[in-house]
């Protein structure tokens, strides 16, 4: 069986720049709190959010404001400029062009996102739309920020078993536009952001060291209640009429701290059953890519597990939680400032909402 290795990735933000200082105008907030609490000091939005954001952060009356906009929608204009599909596009011509290949290249596309386009067909059906692909065949996963792990582990499956050659997986979140920019939807509004990373998988040769070694990936879905959202979709903005449905389960819900704790309790517990599982050592693994929720998570577990700074990229400060992107963006990142050797070997893990988190391990 031929294992998987990836061949490119691509990443796609907008270009709107989202500070700490944004979010303290339009919300009752602070550069310090966010930085001290997340290390985010800024992210990047579509144009709606951003525009948003700019009205409100004017607004005298901030709660009147946002009372108009879920009534009549942006400017009296719900149809949003920019949706998932838009995103996982961008992403995805990047890693095409880097492979010198045309969407007709590609035998299946696996896609994951937390906020879809629409209630159905899936992103990845919109996307094959905007690629112009009529038989190509697609998934679209919900698997929250572990959703990027999940998708390589099917690609890896396919291209093991020989039943698709060149398989696209991407992670794309317009998450901007599902959170309230008020003191009461605060405490997760500062930490989502939006953005695309895409990779496409081919076979590794024979002789080649290159590719996928193992995945690990579980669901605990008994704490769902921890961190969920209920109703929404990116093609409108804001994504429904609020009049028409009870006010606390317009906002997604959270219990950080809960949140927190399992995040690091379960990112260790698959990095050790990945390392365990092909006997490596910490030492001997070259890159952490791991999902980008909190700086305080990531120092946390490579606090506890010995993990040195310099093996364990971070971009949270400039992206915030891009959920299902974070990963293939941190991954196309780290691969263009040149720091991924041939031979490295890197460790790829996610934690989100369901719970769902899981692993991988790559040599490059
Ligand atoms: N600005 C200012 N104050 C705020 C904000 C804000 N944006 N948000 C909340 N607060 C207030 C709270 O109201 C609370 O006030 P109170 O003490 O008067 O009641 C206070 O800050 C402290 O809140 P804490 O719960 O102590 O804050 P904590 O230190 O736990 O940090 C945080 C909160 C950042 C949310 C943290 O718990 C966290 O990062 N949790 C993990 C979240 C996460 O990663 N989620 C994504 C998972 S991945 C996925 O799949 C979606």
């Amino acid at each position: 069986m031929r294992k998987a290795k990836i061949l490119t990735t691509g990443m796609y933000v907008p270009d709107y720049v989202v500070t700490n200082e944004l979010l303290s105008q339009a919300m009752d907030t602070s550069d310090e709190w966010i930085t001290q609490r997340t290390g985010i000091k800024e992210r990047r939005m579509v144009p709606d959010t951003y525009k948003m954001l700019q009205q409100l952060a004017r607004a005298p009356d901030k709660e009147a404001y946002l009372r108009t906009l879920y009534e009549s929608g942006l400017d009296g204009n719900i149809n949003a400029e920019m949706t998932t599909a838009d995103l996982a596009l961008a992403a995805t011509q990047v890693a095409l062009k880097q492979a010198n290949m045309k969407p007709q290249d590609l035998d299946l596309i696996i896609q994951t996102s937390v906020v879809p386009d629409y209630v159905f067909p899936g992103v990845a059906c919109v996307l094959a739309d905007k690629l112009g692909l009529t038989s190509t065949p697609t998934f679209s996963l919900n698997q929250g920020c572990a959703g990027f792990i999940y998708a390589l582990s099917l690609a890896d499956q396919y291209i093991k078993t020989g039943t698709y050659h060149t398989i696209l997986v991407l992670g794309a979140e317009i998450l901007s536009s599902i959170f309230q920019y008020s003191n009461r939807g605060r405490d997760m509004s500062v930490l989502f952001a939006d953005g695309a990373g895409a990779a496409i998988l081919v076979p590794a040769a024979d002789d080649e060291p290159s590719g996928f070694l193992s995945h690990h990936l579980h669901t605990d879905g008994t704490l769902l209640s921890k961190l969920y959202g209920e109703l929404f979709g990116t093609t409108t903005f804001p994504p429904f009429v609020k009049q028409k449905i009870d006010g606390d389960r317009i906002l997604p819900h959270m219990e950080g701290r809960a949140v927190f704790a399992q995040a690091i309790r379960r990112f260790r517990e698959v990095i050790q059953e990945c390392l365990e599982a092909n006997k490596v050592s910490i030492e001997e693994v070259d890159h952490f890519l791991f999902h980008q929720a909190n700086v305080r998570i990531l120092d946390s577990i490579a606090d506890s597990l010995n993990i040195p700074t310099a093996k364990l990229p971070v971009n949270i400060h400039k992206y915030g939680n891009t959920s299902a992107a974070s990963v293939p963006i941190l991954l196309h990142e780290t691969l263009q400032e040149g720091r991924i050797k041939r031979g490295d070997l890197c460790l790829l893990a996610a934690f989100g909402t369901g719970f769902n988190w899981g692993a991988s391990l790559l040599r490059w």
